[in-house]
């Protein structure tokens, strides 16, 4: 329903538009936003604990600064849908809903930049945000911005309903011009290719990452296990269009980590963060950080695979793998030749014993030393061709960070390996090489 000859002459006058290119998110994201748990929940009277208001946003940056999150990288906190008043000011500006905001953001930025974190918060390229409060129209993109910058706002999600492909078009890089424009410098996520279907012809990822720092591709989370595994699939599905895509400061964003509420087991919690650091995926949580579970807490505080997660290099991985026994081998290449590899089990029934080689898995001739992520054991001397067993539990992972045993050649700097990755990981369509 696209009207083709509209769409090209937009994407031209789109290419002269100013990129958001300001040097933030060369990792992914690490953070907290409101949504998956916490909702549209705007009953402060019955639940005062858990409605968007002020109360939950400072509950939740003095838990992210005092309980250790934020020395491993966790640093913002994101409102999401509901924080608005059902109208615009006498100026037009958005303004938060008094009952729940009484102090305002600008305050509560104040408060979260005094912990060292960061705020985020949420508006929705439309005549109305998903929940129904008010929208950004095209003829609001600068005004909005203005507003957020002179809030001391750091991040922005700006969502998609209530708009058609034609107006986002337009409306999404306008968005980048006018948060650039602000002079604050501000992180800009995207819910647009997930409104476009997420993938090639309809989504154009070099435009994407030219305005946006990362963006939405898919449907939104679930705090199901049916959810994770869906997400995991498609990204898996569809990885020859969505990998290349990312890089330092352009990530996809397959959703939050859910680990730490009501629908994941252990195992299933591990399986999503071990599949969220191979995809370079932005690690922000939605649960509720004033009561976890201690299991839940050692998965995401997880050195190792954050890590991995925040490599700099920056390039995201792919499934390598899909076996007949529904075992599923998942590789990223990182930074100084190392590599992790993932081990998923979609099965049902029992611990899987799982057989292979490295040579398998198209790794080079060498040996090895593997650290198992989850139970900090290391294996050594582990020779490309030595066949090895992993015994993986239904519906979660064995994942492994790897550095091969002799050292890179003195003339492969960073940008070397880089390159080869690249071209690896962009051109070739069969998996897994280690030597970078
Ligand atoms: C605005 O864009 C220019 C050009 O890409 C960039 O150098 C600058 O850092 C950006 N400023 C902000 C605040 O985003
Ligand atoms: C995608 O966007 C880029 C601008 O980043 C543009 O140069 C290119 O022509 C677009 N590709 C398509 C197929 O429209
Ligand atoms: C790996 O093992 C094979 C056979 O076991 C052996 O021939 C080869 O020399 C070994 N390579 C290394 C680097 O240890």
């Amino acid at each position: 329903f696209l009207d083709k000859t509209l769409l090209t002459q937009l994407l031209t006058l789109i290419s002269l538009t100013v990129a958001l290119d300001n040097g933030l998110l060369k990792i992914p994201p690490m953070g907290w936003m409101a949504w998956e748990r916490f909702r549209c929940d705007v009953d402060c009277q019955d639940d005062p604990e858990n409605c968007i208001s002020e109360g939950l946003f400072r509950d939740m940056a003095d838990r992210l600064a005092e309980d250790g999150w934020r020395e491993l990288g966790y640093e913002y906190i994101i409102i999401d849908d509901c924080w608005m008043s059902r109208l615009r000011d006498e100026q037009e500006k958005l303004q938060p809903e008094p009952s729940r905001f009484p102090g305002g953001i600008a305050k509560l930025a104040r408060y979260i930049h005094d912990r060292g974190l960061k705020l985020g918060i949420y508006a929705d390229m439309g005549t109305h945000t998903c929940m129904g409060f008010p929208g950004t129209t095209l003829d609001k993109i600068e005004i909005d911005a203005q507003t957020f910058a002179s809030w001391g706002v750091d991040y922005l999600k700006f969502d998609g309903c209530y708009s058609n492909p034609v107006e986002q078009m337009q409306g999404y890089p306008l968005m980048s011009k006018a948060l650039n424009a602000t002079g604050r410098p501000i992180v800009y996520s995207c819910s647009w290719p997930a409104y476009l279907g997420g993938l090639p012809p309809n989504v154009n990822y070099s435009l994407l990452g030219d305005i946006c720092h990362l963006w939405r591709n898919y449907y939104d989370i679930q705090d199901s296990w049916d959810s994770v595994q869906g997400i995991i699939e498609w990204f898996s599905d569809n990885q020859d269009d969505l990998q290349p895509a990312a890089g330092p400061g352009r990530w996809n964003d397959p959703d939050m980590l859910i680990i730490g509420n009501f629908g994941l087991s252990v195992d299933q919690a591990r399986s999503q963060m071990a599949l969220w650091a191979i995809m370079a995926a932005p690690l922000i949580m939605s649960n509720d950080l004033r009561n976890l579970a201690n299991s839940a807490r050692a998965i995401l505080q997880n050195k190792m695979i954050i890590a991995i997660n925040q490599d700099p290099m920056g390039i995201q991985g792919r499934r390598l793998l899909q076996e007949k026994s529904q075992i599923e081998v998942y590789w990223r290449p990182l930074s100084h030749s190392a590599s992790a590899l993932v081990f998923l089990s979609r099965r049902t029934d029992m611990p899987y014993l799982y057989h292979t080689s490295l040579a398998k898995l198209n790794y080079d001739a060498g040996s090895y030393e593997a650290y198992e992520v989850f139970t900090s054991s290391t294996v050594t001397g582990l020779n490309a061709t030595t066949v090895f067993t992993v015994s993986i539990n239904p519906s979660g992972v064995v994942m492994w960070y790897l550095i091969p045993q002799q050292k890179p050649r003195q003339s492969d700097t960073l940008y070397d390996q880089h390159k080869k990755a690249s071209q690896f990981m962009f051109h070739k369509a069969k998996p897994g090489h280690s030597t970078l």
